[in-house]
């Protein structure tokens, strides 16, 4: 269903990078934007900038969500609201597991169980869910990250069978590396984590994203594109180890 058929837009995540790009774009094409994220001095600038509205609320406080949501009639949901604390797994924090699956996946399940309904009921919806390239593909970094977006890519296809026989469309976004200020909150913003993740790369931008989102958005109502992975032209995922074991001569 191309934008005009659509009226409203909550995207989570608002106050940078991506969600931020999504926000400005979706003004653009004139939806009233809700944008949710903590840092209320972000959004408020961002609301000045694109006249959003702006909600400072965690993703994870489920009463306010639910506030927030029971006056909203939302045709377009981006789940996108992320967060990383990369380790090995067998070095886990458990707090840093809970923050994992209580941001990237158990905030993503109850915004949709709150909004598909009348997406359902209104026969008019499109949910994004912002995955990533880790829910497919094996790399080292994170165990934590790569089950949660893993969970969320299953549930991105499984929305579509529950809402099965309306037109409630679902997207699911994996990019790879985009140049955002993802990995100075992961990492630290120093110039140690500019030069390991962007400084010298040719990478996507927030904005890139926006427009892929907007695309699926934009496409007729009879068209659903579930899935667009995003990578650099200049990154590719994949590899295979093989090791001998400890005991082995070389191992
Ligand atoms: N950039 C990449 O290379 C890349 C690659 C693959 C996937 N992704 C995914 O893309 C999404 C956006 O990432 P980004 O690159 O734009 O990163 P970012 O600049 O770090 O943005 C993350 C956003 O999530 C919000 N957020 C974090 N915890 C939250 C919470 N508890 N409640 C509400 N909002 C919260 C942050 O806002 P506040 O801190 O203000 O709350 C911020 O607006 C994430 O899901 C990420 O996993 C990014």
């Amino acid at each position: 269903m191309p934008f005009p058929d659509y009226r409203t837009a909550l995207v989570t995540g608002a106050s940078s990078g991506i969600g931020a790009a999504v926000v400005r774009r979706f003004r653009q094409e004139g939806l009233e934007v809700h944008a949710v994220a903590r840092s209320g001095d972000a959004l408020a600038a961002l609301a000045a900038e694109t006249g959003c509205i702006a909600h400072a609320i965690d993703v994870c406080d489920r009463d306010a969500i639910a506030r927030l949501l029971a006056s909203l009639q939302v045709d377009i949901l981006v789940n996108n609201a992320g967060v990383d604390r990369p380790r090995k797994f067998l070095e886990a924090e458990a707090g840093d597991i809970d923050l994992l699956v209580d941001v990237n996946l158990r905030a993503v399940l109850h915004l949709c169980r709150l909004v598909v309904p009348g997406m359902v009921a209104r026969d008019r919806g499109h949910v994004v869910n912002i995955s990533s390239i880790a829910a497919a593909y094996n790399f080292g970094g994170n165990s934590t990250y790569h089950a949660t977006k893993a969970a969320v890519s299953m549930l991105s296809s499984q929305l579509r069978i529950d809402a099965f026989g309306k037109r409630v469309r679902v997207t699911e976004i994996c990019p790879g590396r985009i140049a955002t200020d993802i990995f100075a909150h992961v990492h630290g913003d120093t110039p140690e984590t500019r030069a390991r993740f962007l400084d010298g790369f040719e990478l996507p931008e927030a904005k890139d994203v926006a427009d892929a989102i907007a695309f699926a958005i934009a496409a007729p109502v009879a068209v659903n594109i579930g899935h667009i992975e995003i990578t650099p032209t200049l990154q590719v995922p994949g590899g295979l180890s093989t090791a001998r074991p400890p005991s082995a001569p070389g191992g």
